[in-house]
């Protein structure tokens, strides 16, 4: 956090000077009362009574303008310093493997980037602009007080290590219970996001009710770590005011009985006694800087806890960069798992250049998992996976991902134009090829119905869009991206029999040249395939053509005919 700050130095060294003018007319103003006091009241001295108003109203203007100055180039740093979190937390967020996406809820990453960072931002901007003007502010106070009469600032400062033990006592709890807090808004937010996202599921269930009682509960949780916060925050100002009212009490005391004896003029003392009660002002808030300080701690563990955050699928230190053209991919003794149990389990596959290699099997056997490798979505546990003899793990990622085109089991689009979906990878794609695609995927009718046709958004869609209007949508997107190796899973399951006959069509096109992988269910969609592969329970159980296939009379006859007997059935 300090480098961040640091590297506005030349604003903070301004903030800084306003700082200063701020405690030094700060401390002028208390020295003013003594001439006042002294030469008008007492002494009658007229002159003085024409100056002293004139130099008064100097010194809180240039206050005025050390404030405005000091407070501005604060927040100016601390919205830089904000912002620049922030896009460091985007960065790494987006940077990080899709198991980290799995591991952590979005709500719960959605509240650090707004949440936590907000806490933060009120660190950085109020609670060091403050510290560090009232450490000035005290520190020109105390000189004052101590020029002025040393023994009688040596009572007046007995009490302040008195003061800075409820400080920190205090402030380490509100750290522990700003934590929970965190926590709590974090739980909350991706419970709406859920929730909303899923109001389909709720109510087709008739969970409603469920619903805004799991949501009461979570602001009730929420309701009493404030309130924990406020006792904890609060408490210290009884104590603080209690050791004020004892410090002022013990000057008024000593300093009356000596101006009694003549030893102190009224205006001295007056002017002491101002700088005290001024001194005890910052002396106060530095207990509520403190609060803030161990609350943008925690905010600061929670955002660098994800920033810190190392990668584990990243380039290797001389990365090489895979060429453009077809590719030939092998898996070497593959085994796979995501956390406790092995889903692959060794793994031994050679895709040719421009071969189509089709993946059948039961659900959950393992498809998924094994295309999701090709990309580097995950690491493989155990062998290797190469591409042109070159393991993936020694290829430059970005252009490795530049060689594929994937359309995933589920359709995912983005809040933006049909068309800027479709140029999605591909921003410089022109009009006739972004139609062309369309055309290809079976989705250029349909969009052209949409009132704005390619630039309507799919926001404004809503929900409208129906599972195979999506997938055609993104079918299309990966043809325009017009690369060399293919995947494909699931990528026309939600069509009905005639339009995936024809999107089949178009993707046979488009897979003539290109290493491909095929998943599908409908095993009548596949059994053109150059090769077919039969996964269960994370093995190969099978491979070849379809007839040779069928001819084994293995899984892959099972699966056929399962199938064939309930098509005719239906
Ligand atoms: N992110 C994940 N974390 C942990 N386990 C996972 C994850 N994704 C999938 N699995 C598990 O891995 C196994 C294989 O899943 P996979 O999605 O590869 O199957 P599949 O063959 O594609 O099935 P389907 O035909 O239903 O799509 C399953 O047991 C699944 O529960
Ligand atoms: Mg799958």
């Amino acid at each position: 956090m300090l480098g961040l700050v640091k590297e506005n130095r030349f604003k903070l060294f301004l903030a800084m000077c306003c700082m200063f003018v701020v405690a030094a007319t700060t401390a002028a103003s208390a020295y003013l009362i003594k001439p006042a006091l002294d030469d008008i009241f007492v002494n009658k001295d007229s002159r003085m009574l024409g100056l002293i108003p004139m130099v008064i109203v100097i010194v809180f203007f240039v206050r005025g303008l050390g404030m405005y100055g000091q407070q501005f180039f604060m927040s100016y740093v601390g919205e830089g310093v904000i912002r620049h979190i922030r896009n460091m937390l985007y960065n790494k967020i987006t940077d990080m493997p899709l198991s980290f996406f799995h591991e952590e809820k979005t709500g719960n990453l959605m509240s650090r980037i707004t949440n936590d960072v907000n806490i933060i931002k009120n660190m950085v901007s109020t609670a060091v602009t403050g510290a560090l003007r009232d450490f000035f502010t005290i520190l020109f106070l105390t000189i004052y007080t101590f020029v002025l009469l040393w023994k009688l600032a040596l009572f007046a400062f007995v009490i302040l290590p008195l003061a800075f033990y409820p400080i920190i006592i205090f402030g380490r709890r509100v750290r522990r219970v700003s934590t929970g807090w965190q926590e709590a808004m974090a739980d909350l937010n991706s419970f709406l996001h859920e929730t909303f996202s899923g109001s389909k599921i709720v109510k087709a269930f008739g969970m409603e009710e469920y619903e805004k009682e799991r949501f009461f509960q979570k602001t009730q949780k929420i309701f009493i770590l404030e309130i924990k916060t406020v006792i904890a925050k609060s408490l210290s100002s009884p104590i603080m005011e209690f050791l004020g009212g004892i410090g002022i009490a013990f000057v008024i005391w000593f300093g009356g009985s000596q101006v009694i004896s003549g030893h102190l003029t009224v205006g001295t003392f007056m002017s002491f006694l101002a700088a005290v009660i001024m001194l005890y002002d910052p002396v106060k808030k530095l207990s509520k800087l403190n609060n803030a300080i161990q609350e943008g701690l925690a905010a600061t563990d929670r955002v660098f806890d994800i920033i810190e955050k190392e990668s584990d699928i990243v380039d290797p230190e001389n990365p090489v960069t895979i060429k453009t053209g077809p590719h030939h991919i092998t898996f070497k003794n593959v085994s796979f798992r995501y956390d406790k149990d092995m889903v692959l389990k060794d793994i031994n596959l050679e895709a040719n250049k421009g071969e189509i290699l089709a993946l059948a099997g039961v659900s959950g056997g393992g498809k998924s998992s094994l295309v999701n490798l090709i990309p580097r979505f995950y690491d493989v546990t155990e062998g290797a996976i190469l591409i042109d003899g070159i393991d993936l793990k020694d290829a430059s990622i970005k252009s490795l991902r530049s060689q594929i085109a994937i359309v995933t089991q589920e359709p995912i689009l983005f809040n933006d134009t049909v068309r800027n979906n479709i140029a999605y990878g591909n921003p410089a794609a022109s009009d006739d090829e972004i139609e062309a695609a369309a055309k290809a995927a079976y989705a250029f009718d349909f969009v052209q119905r949409f009132q704005d046709g390619f630039n309507t958004s799919i926001g404004e869609l809503g929900g409208r869009l129906s599972g195979g209007e999506k997938q055609r949508i993104c079918i299309a997107r990966a043809l325009l991206k017009n690369a060399p190796i293919l995947i494909l899973d699931e990528a026309t399951s939600s069509l009905d029999a005639e339009s995936e006959m024809l999107v089949q069509k178009a993707l046979e096109n488009l897979m003539k040249g290109r290493t491909t992988f095929v998943i599908a269910h409908r095993l009548s969609t596949i059994n053109n395939a150059d090769r077919i592969i039969v996964i269960v329970g994370g093995r190969i159980v099978e491979h070849g053509k379809h007839e040779a296939l069928l001819a084994a009379k293995g899984e892959y006859w099972k699966l056929h005919n399962m199938q064939m007997s309930r098509e005719k059935e239906a």
